[in-house]
């Protein structure tokens, strides 16, 4: 993808790394619409993602997410935010790579087990981290996902950063090529 070709904005990363907040603030910022691709999965299958592991696996959640990926990357002009699996998919990393600019938010163990877990005792249920201490099963997943994340298109430490933080670094990397886009006031 090159700089000038901004198609969409796709933001990737372990749960709570804060791509659904950091989506709005882009959202906001841009007048470009926000889709979170788990909450079209939720909405095609008529139940919660917690619903759609326990009654029909992990790999039909998944294929499910290939599809809502694919019907997303083939529009523009959009925020795109993926489930933390999604961008470990092989499958889904092309669609995602060749969809728009890729940006992985990280985050330590320690941050996304407190944001998880410490600070929203009603978050929805993320059921890959149901059983056995949830910190340890964060690292171990965080161990084997990211070097995987790693390669998506830009990198962004977001522990030390507020929401708005993150979403103007973004800004800042896609800046001359938006602008160049919202030349007409919307994304082409
Ligand atoms: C998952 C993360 C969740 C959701 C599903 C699987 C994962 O999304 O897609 O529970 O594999 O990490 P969030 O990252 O929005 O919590």
């Amino acid at each position: 993808m090159q700089a000038d070709e901004v198609r969409n904005i796709i933001l990737v990363g372990f749960m709570a790394s804060g791509k659904s907040s950091v989506g709005r603030a882009l959202s906001r910022h841009l007048g470009w619409p926000r889709v979170d691709a788990d909450e079209v999965i939720v909405a095609r299958a008529g139940k919660p993602i917690a619903d759609i592991f326990r009654d029909s696996g992990e790999d039909a959640f998944r294929e499910l997410e290939r599809a809502v990926m694919r019907d997303l990357c083939e529009e523009s002009g959009r925020i795109i935010a993926g489930g933390g699996g999604s961008f470990i998919d092989e499958e889904n990393r092309r669609t995602m790579l060749e969809g728009g600019i890729v940006f992985y938010l990280s985050a330590r163990p320690e941050t996304i087990h407190r944001r998880v877990i410490g600070r929203n005792p009603n978050a929805p249920a993320r059921p890959l981290l149901a059983g056995g201490d949830p910190l340890e099963r964060i690292k171990e997943l965080l161990a084997e996902r990211s070097p995987v994340y790693s390669q998506a298109h830009h990198s962004i430490e977001t522990d030390q950063r507020s929401t708005d933080q993150v979403a103007q670094t973004i800004l800042d990397i896609c800046g001359p090529a938006l602008q160049k886009k919202l030349k007409n006031g919307r994304a082409e």
